[in-house]
């Protein structure tokens, strides 16, 4: 388990985490969420101690980061970073390597590891173990990162945007690597992004920040249901649209009192459902209890939603 303790972290002119109080339970997949400058990164690297913080204390199992050495504490968390940091003359196996022989593992045992992670994560090692990160695609080396953060077998590894510079198509395949590992290995992830869907796509549990202070903490669905606040709410708000139900336009005012028969529509029936219903039947009338929709509803709704997307004639 990862404890955060009133982490703070001030610089000359910005503070860049304010009092941050976050529990990871072991085996989680967490997300620290935010725009660009909330102070994700900073409280990533408070971690493995590339940043210290101005006060607070970061405790892995109990034990604080900063009483321990710091080699055995980076060489037990694994790291993987935007770039992935390849060293550009050595091989594949090489690069993946650099963790084991720094921690002294026979030369007999390393390569049988490699070879294992690198199937593991779609890379056949006849194929790419002697290749050099400049004949490797954007997903290729990154995947060669994770190979080298995991080849230590860590219990902790930490993500800091790993897939942002990637084209959609090679991100979406490196989220369902990281899902299948999490699931596959015993590792508690804490993995940085600024990218909504990825957050919702992968967390467990998650955490929002804002100017340095943690707006919220849980699950996607939790957040999404109830944002804790405004910023909360606007950050995730395409998402929100996205499952807008019944229940909503009634909240909002629409439809007619009425026990004459419609059809029935549960509450949490999505709009889009409502609108694919309409789009075959438009004089539809449904019934969700005590109330009666029909596509004017539908449309008035949908208006009141955002004045400025209502186009101009
Ligand atoms: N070494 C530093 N010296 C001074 N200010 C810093 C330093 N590192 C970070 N900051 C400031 O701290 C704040 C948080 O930075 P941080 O890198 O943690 O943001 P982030 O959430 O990771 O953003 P991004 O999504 O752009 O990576 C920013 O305002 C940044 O300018
Ligand atoms: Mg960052």
């Amino acid at each position: 388990m990862i404890e955060f303790k009133a982490i703070t972290k001030d610089y000359a002119d910005s503070a860049a985490l304010q009092a941050i109080d976050l529990c990871v339970a072991s085996g989680e997949l967490f997300v620290l969420v935010g725009p660009s400058g909330s102070g994700k990164t900073t409280l990533l690297k408070t971690v493995n101690r590339l940043v210290v913080p101005t006060s607070g204390q970061v405790l892995i199992d109990g034990v604080d980061v900063a009483t321990g050495d710091l080699q055995t504490l980076r060489r037990h968390i694994g790291y993987v970073l935007q770039s992935s940091a390849l060293f550009p003359n050595m091989t594949v196996m090489q690069n993946a390597s650099v963790q084991l022989e720094a921690l002294g593992w026979p030369k007999a045992r390393i390569r049988p590891r490699i070879e294992a992670l690198l199937r593991l994560v779609d890379l056949e090692p006849t194929l790419y173990a002697e290749r050099r990160p400049a004949e490797l695609s954007g997903g290729e080396a990154q995947r060669v990162g994770i190979v080298r953060a995991l080849a230590a077998d860590p219990k902790l590894m930490l993500m800091d945007e790993p897939f942002s510079a990637l084209d959609p198509v090679s991100r979406r395949q490196l989220q369902a690597l990281i899902l299948k590992l999490h699931r596959e290995l015993d590792t508690t992830i804490l993995f940085v992004t600024h990218d909504m869907q990825e957050a919702l796509h992968l967390a467990d549990r998650m955490a929002v920040l804002h100017d340095g202070v943690l707006q919220q903490v849980g699950q996607p669905q939790a957040v999404i249901a109830e944002p804790a606040n405004a910023f909360v709410a606007d950050f995730f708000k395409d998402v929100i649209a996205g499952q807008r139900t019944l229940a909503q336009v009634l909240a909002a005012g629409f439809g007619r009192p009425t026990t004459a028969a419609g059809k029935p529509l549960p509450a949490t029936t999505s709009i889009y459902a409502w609108a694919n219903a309409l789009a075959a039947e438009p004089r539809l009338a449904v019934q969700v209890g005590q109330t009666q929709l029909d596509a004017t509803d539908l449309i008035g709704y949908l208006a009141s939603l955002d004045q400025k997307e209502v186009p101009h004639a």
